[in-house]
């Protein structure tokens, strides 16, 4: 490839896996639009730098968090822009909270969410998908984690809508820069309010049981716990709901493999995981360079930045025989699509439930989805593909 490729640009944004396909095959790590990050596309490279943490850092990119027209924003005090030892510490606090006692208390309250709102879907009529369905399961649970209640899951969705948009704001744009501020003075005041409530009086949730972690003694600073209700936010809406609609796209498209998840429902998980390895919500994660380095046969000088193409890497060839190919047979589980190494997302089993209990919901009630007339909307970021608007029609018949 001779000229630098704009990742961003509309027709690549439509579909980018050919042009995924192009890199791998030709410039499989190379300096791309906008910005100039180092895309890195093939699976063994991408592994190569989650796999070394000192040498591809995460704590580098905090300073993306703390541009100049913010003073204080709560990610950039979270464990996903910290490398070990910080992140070691901060992680193996949170690690005690988020166990399997939290999949087990949400479980019966999600399948129950799912269902009901399965029923609340309008037979035969065109909707659209994300608002009707993919993000209410997530909201839901988030707004569980994070103590918001359900009166305020609407504020909740529009904080995630508004602070999702932080990482592509231009420094002209005073007036989306004013609405994240407002946005994000707004969400840590519940927020505060939340965990001081839980000091009080605290209750069997995640909040209460962060209040108590300790490790060696020490326990998660005020600091520690508001970056992590937004790490929270940030990482555990967007995420889930393209998950959602893009299993909901996939039914819709191969009704043969609708029918038989219907007949065989013990196959949802494996449909998951291809499905997060096919069109994963995930496509892009950046690390900062520490040292200059060779990756991939390119040179890379000290201080540059890499995006780990990940949707690529789950792509790739030379590690996926047929990988355009979805195949519910295919051996798994796939865990790139929650990345690897210290910051492998430390939600991916609450995902994978989220997503199996909605599908069983779904598929119980629903034996075909058809495409509205209206075309689907994506999203614009390097970071996360999935539809913003999705008009889908649910059959019974
Ligand atoms: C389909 C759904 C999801 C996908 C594909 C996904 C993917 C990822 C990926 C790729 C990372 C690693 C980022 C990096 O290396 O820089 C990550 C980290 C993380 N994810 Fe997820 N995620 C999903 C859902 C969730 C959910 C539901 C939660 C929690 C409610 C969550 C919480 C987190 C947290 C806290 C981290 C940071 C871990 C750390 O820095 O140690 N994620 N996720």
């Amino acid at each position: 490839m001779s000229s630098r490729v704009n990742l961003l640009a509309p027709k690549v944004r439509m579909n980018p896996y050919p042009l995924y396909a192009e890199l791998r095959r030709s410039a499989p790590v190379s300096q791309v639009d906008p910005g100039g990050l180092w895309a890195v596309a093939r699976y063994a490279d991408v592994l190569t730098v989650m796999k070394n943490p000192r040498l591809f850092s995460s704590e580098g990119i905090r300073r993306t968090y703390r541009p100049p027209w913010i003073s204080n924003y709560p990610m950039a005090d979270s464990m996903l822009v910290m490398d070990p030892p910080h992140h070691t510490r901060l992680r193996s606090l949170v690690n005690r909270a988020f166990g399997a006692s939290v999949m087990t208390r949400l479980e019966p309250r999600i399948r129950e969410l799912a269902q009901q709102l399965a029923t609340t879907l309008p037979a035969g009529q065109t909707m659209d998908f994300v608002d009707a369905f993919s993000i209410r399961v997530p909201i839901a649970v988030l707004g569980d984690l994070v103590g918001i209640p359900p009166s305020l899951h609407t504020r909740l969705k529009q904080w995630a809508e508004v602070m999702t948009q932080f990482t592509s704001v231009g420094p002209e744009d005073t007036g989306l820069q004013e609405r994240i501020r407002a946005t994000v003075a707004e969400a840590r005041e519940h927020f505060e309010q939340v965990l001081e409530e839980r000091r009080r009086a605290p209750r069997e949730d995640l909040v209460s049981d962060l209040l108590r972690a300790r490790v060696d003694g020490e326990a998660l600073t005020a600091t520690d716990l508001m970056g992590f209700m937004f790490l929270l936010l940030i990482g555990g809406l967007e995420t889930t709901v393209h998950l959602l609609s893009a299993s909901a796209l996939k039914l819709q498209e191969d009704p043969a493999l609708m029918a038989r998840l219907r007949a065989e429902p013990e196959l949802i998980p494996r449909f998951i995981d291809e499905l997060l390895r096919h069109s994963g919500p995930v496509h892009g994660v950046v690390r900062l360079v520490t040292d200059e380095v060779e990756l991939g046969g390119a040179r890379i000088p000290r201080g540059e930045r890499l995006l780990l193409l990940m949707a690529s890497a789950n792509r790739d060839e030379a590690h996926f025989p047929e990988p355009d190919r979805f195949d519910l047979d295919r051996p798994g589980p796939q865990n790139l699509p929650f990345g690897h190494g210290v910051h492998f997302c430390l939600g991916a089993q609450l995902a994978r439930m989220e997503a199996r209990l909605a599908l069983e919901a779904l598929l119980a009630r629903f034996s075909r989805l058809t495409l509205g007339e209206q075309p689907a909307r994506w999203n614009i970021s390097l970071v996360m593909r999935g539809p913003t608007l999705l008009p889908l029609a649910a059959h019974r018949d």
